[in-house]
């Protein structure tokens, strides 16, 4: 009896002794295998009286089942070593310089946006930002969300624990831009947008670009005359066809979608002035109620705003026919759907070589 309890000592201790898989692995194999000391010490069993072949047989097995199991926890605890060991030796250095054979490309979301910003920029927008985790407040409650409404459901949000959010959309930087500057303001807002959705046209991460005036005396016909500009420069067709249709947002009134003329003989879809309409963006006139919860009053400032879709700008200019490449990280697409990192998008230069 005292043979097995030594025994068993030896072997739990010889599996603290190991350093490394292999020698864990010989342990196993020294106790446990073919040949091993407890496999052995079963064939005494037979010298033995029947009643100490019970109490000697379950100790052993009492002994197999202890060391199997310690040895599986010392397996997990060293395999978590060597996984350590090999992330810290894999590091990736990204202060080395690049491998001219994968030259980097700029990715077309920041493509697009960078075009957006020239086209922006030349008419006094300058560009804001706000944080990706968003709280209640800038998302929906400013942007007059009122608590319940359906609108808020139709955002799909991702909630973070202890009741922050990732934004739905670029909007509440409209709601910091306001609190922080004094109008006249314009303001051009690009960045991550996430909702809970995916599928072959949704991806759970996107972007859009927001814009946002605000001045005295603003009204539709200046919201119109902006973004007719921005998507005759952006989409490098001067004769292209536009039109408003009334839509609806919580924080304008009115609001409108903004589609832009198309054609889609032979199913292929091209822009221009074929006939046919493709929505483009969201926009409309900032509501009383946000300039109010801004601090502004609504009768002294207007304003107008607008929220576009980066990723489908992107694909309607450039012709990736599947959004979710976007973000697969596939180095052929970005080699064929990426730009040269020094064609920087300007109107005088071109925005798009
Ligand atoms: N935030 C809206 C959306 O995500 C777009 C929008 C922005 C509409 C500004 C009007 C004004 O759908």
């Amino acid at each position: 009896m005292s043979d097995i309890e030594t025994l068993k000592a030896q072997s739990l201790q010889a599996v603290k002794d190991a350093a490394t898989l292999p020698e864990l692995e010989e342990v196993r194999v020294a106790f446990l295998g073919k040949k091993g000391r407890l496999t052995e010490i079963m064939k005494t069993l037979g010298t033995m009286s029947v009643e100490e072949r019970k109490s000697f047989g379950a100790a052993v097995n009492l002994a197999k089942d202890e060391l199997t199991q310690t040895i599986d926890a010392r397996k997990a605890e060293l395999e978590g070593f060597a996984l350590d060991a090999r992330l810290k030796q894999e590091k990736v250095d990204v202060t080395l310089p690049t491998r001219t054979r994968h030259e980097g490309r700029i990715h077309p979301v920041t493509q697009v946006i960078e075009e957006a910003v020239a086209i922006f920029g030349e008419m006094g927008f300058s560009v804001a930002e706000g944080p990706d985790i968003e709280d209640d407040y800038h998302n929906f409650e400013a942007l007059n969300f009122p608590a319940d409404h359906p609108a808020r459901a139709m955002h799909d949000t991702f909630y973070l624990k202890g009741g922050k959010l990732l934004r739905t959309h670029t909007s509440p930087v409209q709601v910091r831009a306001m609190k922080k500057q004094k109008p006249p303001l314009r303001v051009l807002a690009p960045g991550s947008t996430f909702r809970c959705d995916s599928d072959m046209t949704h991806t759970p991460m996107f972007h859009q670009i927001e814009g946002l005036v605000i001045e005295k005396n603003i009204h539709m016909g200046h919201l119109k005359g902006c973004l007719i500009e921005f998507v005759k420069t952006f989409f490098e067709i001067d004769d292209l066809p536009v039109r408003f249709r009334a839509s609806f947002f919580p924080f304008t009134e009115p609001s409108a979608e903004m589609d832009i003329g198309c054609s889609r003989e032979g199913g292929t879809l091209k822009l221009g002035n074929g006939g046919d309409w493709l929505e483009i963006l969201g926009c409309g006139m900032v509501h009383p109620n946000v300039l109010k919860a801004c601090g502004l009053d609504p009768e002294e400032h207007q304003g107008f705003a607008f929220g576009m879709g980066v990723e489908r700008l992107a694909m309607l200019k450039y012709g990736m026919p599947d959004l979710r490449a976007f973000f697969d990280n596939d180095i052929r697409w970005l080699t064929h759907y990426g730009f040269g990192a020094l064609d920087i998008p300007s109107l005088i230069g071109g925005l798009s070589q």
